[in-house]
């Protein structure tokens, strides 16, 4: 590292280079630098510490760097430490001397706070249009089975009959959640450190809202040693990113249940699922279970870079440049998680015939009888102990709640009328007509909201 010699007497040790360099993956963030240093010149040239032309030749540096990172023409240099002195190093190759000045004023540690703060900007708009994505194709089944049944389940046990849109505009409100989440975590993430120098801030009289402005920060940070240390927003973002897998994975969940022989419920399109390499019957739901199991891995980004800040004195320590993978790695899990979730989801086939022979089952209309006589003024309570006295009479002589005659009903209660044969799944679920239930009004009233908040 001869830039740096001066100080130093020897070079660092192969395996210190390798051990420390951030180069391999920070160069991902090489928009973003470039982007950061261009406002920054124009910056300095504008507060004359710099002259207008020598800005004007950094500038066009930078953005000729730029070409080449894109054109994959940039000889990324091992010994580098990172991004960040990779392209100062190329400026000076490609403009000599004058590439020294853009560095003034600035220090690394603000810097890599600038380039992060938007990196992870962009990471939470790209996953926003992506969490978008999946919503549709969530609310495009919605509407194409609008009219299909089957049982809800509590404690994986037949419960109520519900809609099966009901059902996937559940995961619809999770990822609602998750896309405000982020929009909040934008907010916080939003802020401009450059200018913070290394941790004091800096010397020279510098114009940092100008620098925001070029930039589209909404405001600028308020304490150079906090601007320099803080990660807040990367585990902001992780959080997010975790709260929305685990959505993923509990959706996953259900994937792998459904299209179990014994559900049927969906056929998962041959292109979202492998075959084995021994059973050749078998169509496995790997790409759910992937989903599933990646939950765990962005969990343990969070659960590693909260470890990692945790302790760590002011201002910048090195400990800090461990934001970064673990930043890409969880932003490239959602994202790719989030697309193929919505490319499966849209191409998933419902088998209502599964499930309506499944609504047959685990006398699911029980809550529907107990309600009956609690219309015909008994206490809750009674009407449901009696009910549950009729289905063990039903399961005992192998019979449906719909196959029992009147006389067995009225073996135990005399409330019990011609009428009670009326109670139905459809009716069941048309019952339940108050906000955010599962009747078809109301569940088409939650597809309109739906599809208000996808054209967002
Ligand atoms: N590669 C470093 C990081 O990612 C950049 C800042 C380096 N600053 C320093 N003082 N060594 O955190």
């Amino acid at each position: 590292m001869s830039h740096i010699r001066g100080r130093f007497q020897k070079d660092a040790a192969e395996a210190v280079v390798k051990y420390t360099s951030s180069l391999p993956f920070d160069w991902r963030m090489y928009r973003q630098d470039i982007r950061g240093s261009i406002a920054h010149a124009n910056m300095l040239a504008k507060q004359n510490i710099i002259s207008t032309t020598e800005a004007k030749i950094l500038v066009d540096g930078l953005k000729a760097i730029e070409e080449e990172i894109k054109n994959n023409e940039f000889n990324i240099k091992p010994e580098l430490e990172d991004i960040h002195m990779a392209i100062e190093s190329r400026l000076t190759e490609t403009v000599g001397a004058v590439a020294g000045k853009l560095h003034t004023a600035r220090s690394r540690n603000d810097q890599v706070a600038l380039d992060t703060r938007m990196f992870t900007r962009d990471a939470i708009r790209e996953i926003q249009s992506a969490i978008r994505l999946l919503q549709k194709a969530l609310v495009e089944q919605a509407n194409k089975n609008v009219n299909v049944l089957m049982p809800g389940y509590t404690h994986m046990q037949p419960a109520q009959p519900v809609l099966l849109a009901h059902h996937l505009l559940a995961y619809f409100e999770m990822l609602q959640r998750d896309y405000t989440r982020f929009e909040d975590a934008f907010k916080r993430t939003d802020v401009m450190p450059l200018g913070s120098g290394a941790l004091a801030g800096a010397a020279y009289d510098l114009d940092r809202e100008f620098v925001a402005k070029e930039l589209e920060f909404s405001t600028v940070t308020q304490n150079s040693l906090d601007a320099v240390s803080d990660r807040d927003f990367v585990i902001e973002y992780l959080s997010c990113a975790s709260l929305c897998m685990m959505h993923i994975s509990r959706m996953a969940e259900e994937l792998v249940l459904w299209s179990s022989a014994e559900f049927s419920f969906i056929e998962i399109d041959d292109s979202y699922a492998t075959p084995s390499s021994i059973m050749p019957q078998k169509k496995n739901p790997d790409v759910a279970e992937l989903g599933r199991g990646k939950a765990g891995r962005v969990y343990g980004r969070l659960m590693g870079l909260l470890t990692t800040m945790k302790g760590l004195p002011l201002s910048y320590n090195r400990d800090l440049q461990e934001d970064k993978e673990a930043l890409f790695d969880a932003h490239d899990t959602l994202l790719n998680s989030l697309d193929v979730f919505a490319g499966m989801a849209i191409t998933l086939i419902f088998n209502s015939n599964s499930m309506s022979r499944s609504l047959g089952q685990g006398y699911i209309l029980a809550t529907d009888v107990a309600d009956y006589l609690v219309k015909k003024a008994l206490p809750f309570r009674e009407a449901h102990a009696i009910t549950g006295r009729l289905v063990n009479h039903a399961i005992s002589i192998g019979k449906t709640l719909e196959q029992l005659t009147l006389e067995d009903y009225q073996q135990f209660s005399l409330l019990f009328g011609k009428d009670i044969r009326d109670i139905s799944t459809e009716r069941s679920a048309s019952s339940k007509n108050v906000i955010g239930g599962t009747s078809p009004s109301q569940v088409a009233q939650q597809l309109e909201r739906a599809g208000r908040l996808i054209m967002q």
